[in-house]
């Protein structure tokens, strides 16, 4: 999700704002995700790499978590979707822990849509801990540090999406990625809908996946 300050940029507001409007183009989005039957949805929040901005900005991301996890949870158990966690959460403040834990657990046996937020998320540090892992569980193979990533009991990656106009994975879902079609779109986060959901999966459907065959 990549956007959100230049769209307030352009409308001469604080980036506060976009990242506001941001929370509810995901709040849509996954609205859709569920209606559309998606398996899985995975929205990338806050990388390991946003502890740079300004402590002001950090604090603004954090507050409209907080507050997007209070105010949407009941939905998300309502229509049986699952809340995951994906990154070292546990870097974050202790109110933001356990208030994420507390919305794993009460959707955990949920068997609709998993909605899983990546937050304090990195790719290179997720590869890294998972072959350490199995490195100590055994022989380090592909399966074995699959099994270890964040992602393990996630369904494959088959679209990924990235708005805004930047064409790059800036350290997400690197290893998942291998054979994921990829959906790049000019269109800021905030602006982004159900409709342009549709357009990615419209496109998606029409690729063929070879998965290195022929
Ligand atoms: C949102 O967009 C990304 C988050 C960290 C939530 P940005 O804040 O990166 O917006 P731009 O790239 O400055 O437009
Ligand atoms: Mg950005």
């Amino acid at each position: 999700m990549d956007g959100n300050g230049r769209w307030a940029k352009k409308r001469l507001l604080p980036r506060v704002v976009g990242h506001k409007r941001g929370v509810d183009a995901v709040r849509e989005v996954a609205r859709a995700a569920r209606d559309m039957g998606l398996e899985a949805l995975t929205l990338y929040a806050f990388s390991s790499e946003n502890w740079k901005r300004p402590a002001d900005e950090i604090a603004d991301l954090m507050g409209l978590l907080k507050a997007f996890i209070r105010s949407d949870l009941q939905e998300l158990i309502d229509n049986n979707a699952r809340l995951r966690i994906i990154g070292d959460y546990h870097g974050l403040a202790p109110d933001i822990v356990e208030l994420v834990e507390d919305a794993m657990a009460r959707t955990a046996a949920n068997t609709g849509t998993t909605l899983a937020i990546a937050l304090n998320y990195g790719s290179q540090q997720e590869i890294a801990r998972a072959a350490a892992r199995a490195a100590a569980k055994g022989a380090i193979t592909p399966e074995a540090i699959e099994a270890e990533l964040y992602t393990a009991d996630l369904p494959p990656l088959d679209l990924l999406i990235r708005t805004s106009g930047e064409v790059r994975l800036s350290n997400f879902l690197l290893w998942q990625a291998a054979y994921a079609e990829m959906w790049f779109t000019d269109v800021l986060w905030p602006d982004f809908t159900p409709e342009h959901l549709r357009q990615a999966l419209d496109q998606f459907s029409t690729r063929e996946r070879r998965f290195g065959g022929r």
